[in-house]
């Protein structure tokens, strides 16, 4: 058998589209949903990062402003920055780009985002959320996955769901968004025993270590779903994932490519978030 693709370029536009005529329904109301970028020092990757995070906000409607900072900014400068983005009704997201820089404690500048912007879902409060299924921001990228699952109309109900990786940021809260759908979660990581007999029990597998053949084809039964969140570089420099693409795509029912996967679908759920957040203050919540 040969996977099918799930492509989430492709699912990605018809999710943007979505968000475009929320934002135009918003905006006839008076309000425009407005995403705030912070980026302080400069790590290549995060200028990349954030620019593409900007200009998703504009090929939607979405109002953005990037405020970019030098490296040696005080942390007490950024706090008062998010407070005061906190504070501004025309900001309804705030994302803070990781890493930040050593001398800054990133945990206590997510805690400084009020809960109702955390579009990144990386606030205590939208952890706890996740965890107890009450209102709340879900990270981006889990949540990109979940829709993916849902594009190809696959009902968790009672399967076998196997996340290697136990992030804060993928790992955990995957693991979280699958039990809420009701299936069995396991969540593998790096002092796993026996990693190949867990993931060939697995109906779904999710690949978020950050490390390349995490997954093989001998590791996967026939017919599995293969979600790969992996960003890496091959020996070539190419972009490739957690998975062996071209040898676990003959195994699997589905499976993500890399790029043009779950990649795409972070940015996604980023603009969904976002929305939401505007409606949310629109209706008063
Ligand atoms: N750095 C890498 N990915 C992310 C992300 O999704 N959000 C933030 N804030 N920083 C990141």
């Amino acid at each position: 058998m040969t996977a099918q693709l799930i492509d989430g370029n492709a699912l990605s536009k018809q999710l943007r589209g979505q968000v475009a005529e929320r934002a135009t329904a918003l905006k006839a109301r008076g309000v425009t949903p407005g995403l705030a970028v912070v980026l302080v020092g400069d790590n290549p990757a995060s200028q990349v990062y954030v620019r593409n995070k900007v200009k998703a906000c504009q090929d939607s409607g979405l109002h953005s402003v990037l405020e970019k900072y030098e490296a040696d900014m005080s942390e007490a400068d950024l706090l008062a920055r998010v407070e005061a983005l906190n504070n501004d009704p025309s900001i309804h997201g705030i994302l803070v780009q990781l890493p930040l820089p050593a001398h800054i404690d990133a945990q206590k500048v997510i805690e400084a985002i009020s809960p109702l912007k955390d579009v990144d879902g990386f606030h205590i409060a939208s952890a706890g959320a996740l965890m107890t299924g009450m209102p709340g921001f879900w990270p981006c990228t889990p949540y990109g996955c979940m829709k993916m699952l849902e594009s190809i109309g696959y009902d968790l109900k009672g399967k076998h769901a196997v996340v290697i990786g136990r992030s804060n940021i993928v790992g955990k809260p995957m693991a979280l968004m699958l039990l809420q759908k009701n299936a069995t979660v396991t969540i593998c990581h790096s002092a796993t025993r026996d990693l190949k007999a867990q993931t060939l029990q697995a109906d779904v597998i999710v690949a978020a270590v950050g490390k390349r053949n995490v997954l093989t084809a001998d590791m996967v039964r026939p017919g599995a779903v293969v979600l790969d969140v992996g960003m890496n570089r091959n020996d070539e420099g190419k972009l490739c994932g957690d998975v062996d693409f071209d040898g676990v795509r003959e195994v699997a029912s589905h499976i993500t490519p890399v790029p043009g996967g779950v990649g795409p679908m972070t940015i996604t759920m980023l603009l969904v978030n976002t929305l939401e957040a505007a409606e949310r203050a629109a209706a008063g919540a």
